[in-house]
């Protein structure tokens, strides 16, 4: 009985919609209290976008009820009040579910929810943990989760998609993806400081990015098309047991201080350059003994007395090994590579006390020039321009009802 009345009011206001309040038809429903939220959650679908007003002066807004499935955008921007936002109905989100800015947004929860376009969040500074149901989030192209107090994002478990930045998550200190492959970039940077990182099922990935990780974990992992790349890590071992191909890009290690061991003994190829540089730990290089061919330069230089690359075939670029300690012995043995193997300039030497001040990467191609290039990762926070605030309809349903 009272869902028909319900429905009638919801019919009777979808008349009307362009000129009160929300309705299902909108093209962006924007929702200014919860009064809106328990209106729209009456739609099974909504085809287009939905707003949470920045002037929504509600401390909870609660999409639960019939309400399945959002085709457009799911966003809620600059709003200082909201504390609550859930919904135990909605299934889909087709475009963004973006959450930037929502400083006291302390419980989110979607339990129902597992898919969605791509997830944008940033700047939350009250949330601990969003909840979602098991197994959670299975689908979405992008993940964007920066400048938040998460702590866990397990909810999370996406099979494969094209983006993932995490970064500025300062008390993140887990996280285990279920993620498959990946076939853009993903970006980890600034997280808590003792992240550790495992991503079991990764099998191929198209870049990545690590900085600032405590451990990382990839017992899967068998190809990377472009590069990767570690920056300023804590960890003191890195192992890729399965890796076997570096297609396009490069491979570095780059100022990991903790370092003593890189393990990727199944490495065969490297497209671009391959970099290990300021890493004062690392007294040793011999995890590479099956690496044969490196499409750009290879840059070595840091504090070790020993290097060994026992099976390289050809070098496309320069050849350089640096280190601050004696290394007569090693380039002993890697002398007989300036005969053919190595197709750039070719230079070996120890007792250099300058080996570590030098990070910049290794040249990707066959050019002896060296290079560096830094990529920016910071997420951005861009201002929504206007907000439509419409009048409540609330007391238009009351009236019906
Ligand atoms: C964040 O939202 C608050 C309102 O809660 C607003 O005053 C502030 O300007 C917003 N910050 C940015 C960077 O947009
Ligand atoms: C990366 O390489 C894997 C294994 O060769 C392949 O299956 C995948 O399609 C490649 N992905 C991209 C984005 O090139
Ligand atoms: C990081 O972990 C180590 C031991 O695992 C611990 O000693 C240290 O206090 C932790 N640091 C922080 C910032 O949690
Ligand atoms: C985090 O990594 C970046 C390089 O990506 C580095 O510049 C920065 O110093 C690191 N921060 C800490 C606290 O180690
Ligand atoms: C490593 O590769 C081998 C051979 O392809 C495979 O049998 C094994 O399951 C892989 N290990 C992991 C942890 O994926
Ligand atoms: C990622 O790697 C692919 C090669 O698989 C390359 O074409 C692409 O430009 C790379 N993307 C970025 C952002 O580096
Ligand atoms: C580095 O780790 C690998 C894999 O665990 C191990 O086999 C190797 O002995 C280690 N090397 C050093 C120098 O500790
Ligand atoms: C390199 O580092 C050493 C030791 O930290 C320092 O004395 C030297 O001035 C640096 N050289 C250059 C060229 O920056
Ligand atoms: C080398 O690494 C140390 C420790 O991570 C860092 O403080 C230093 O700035 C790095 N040197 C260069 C030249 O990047």
């Amino acid at each position: 009985m009272l869902s028909k009345q319900i429905l009638s009011a919801t019919a009777a206001l979808s008349m009307v919609s362009g000129v009160f309040g929300v309705g299902c038809d909108d093209p962006t429903a924007t929702i200014a209290s919860q009064a809106d939220a328990t209106q729209l959650a009456e739609c099974e679908t909504i085809e287009g976008s939905v707003l949470i007003s920045a002037s929504a002066a509600d401390t909870t807004i609660d999409l639960g009820g019939k309400l399945t499935e959002i085709g457009g955008d799911l966003t809620a921007e600059n709003n200082g009040l909201l504390n609550t936002f859930q919904s135990d109905s909605l299934e889909t989100i087709g475009g963004a579910f973006t959450l930037k800015n929502v400083t006291k947004l302390s419980t989110l929860s979607f339990p129902k929810l597992g898919e969605v376009g791509s997830i944008d969040w940033a700047t939350l500074n009250a949330l601990p943990e969003p909840t979602f149901g098991n197994p959670g989030i299975t689908k979405a192209k992008s993940v964007v989760i920066a400048d938040t107090f998460i702590e866990n994002i397990d909810g999370i478990n996406v099979d494969s998609l094209t983006d993932m930045n995490i970064n500025n998550n300062r008390r993140l200190t887990k996280f285990s993806t279920s993620i498959k492959s990946l076939s853009n970039t993903l970006i980890i940077q600034a997280n808590g400081l003792n992240l550790s990182m495992e991503m079991p099922n990764l099998q191929w990935i198209a870049n990545m990015t690590i900085s600032n990780v405590t451990s990382f974990s990839v017992p899967s992992l068998h190809t990377v098309n472009g590069s990767m790349r570690f920056d300023s890590n804590y960890f003191e071992t890195f192992i890729a047991a399965n890796l076997t191909d570096i297609q396009d890009g490069d491979l570095s290690f780059v100022s990991n201080p903790q370092l003593t061991n890189i393990s990727i003994p199944t490495l065969t190829h490297i497209g671009g350059g391959f970099t290990v540089a300021n890493n004062t730990a690392l007294e040793k290089l011999d995890g590479f003994g099956g690496l044969n061919e490196i499409g750009g330069a290879v840059k070595v230089r840091g504090s070790f007395t020993d290097v060994e690359l026992p099976d390289l075939q050809d070098v496309k670029g320069a050849f350089e090994v640096v280190s601050t300690e004696d290394i007569s012995s090693s380039c002993d043995d890697l002398k007989s590579y300036d005969n053919g193997v190595v197709q750039g300039d070719y230079s070996c030497k120890g007792n250099d006390q300058n080996a570590n001040n030098d990070t910049s990467d290794a040249s990707s191609d066959g050019s002896n020039g060296g290079g560096s290039d830094n990529t920016d990762s910071a997420a951005s926070i861009s201002g929504v321009s206007t907000f439509v605030t419409l009048v409540s309809v609330g007391a238009f349903v009351a009236a019906f009802l």
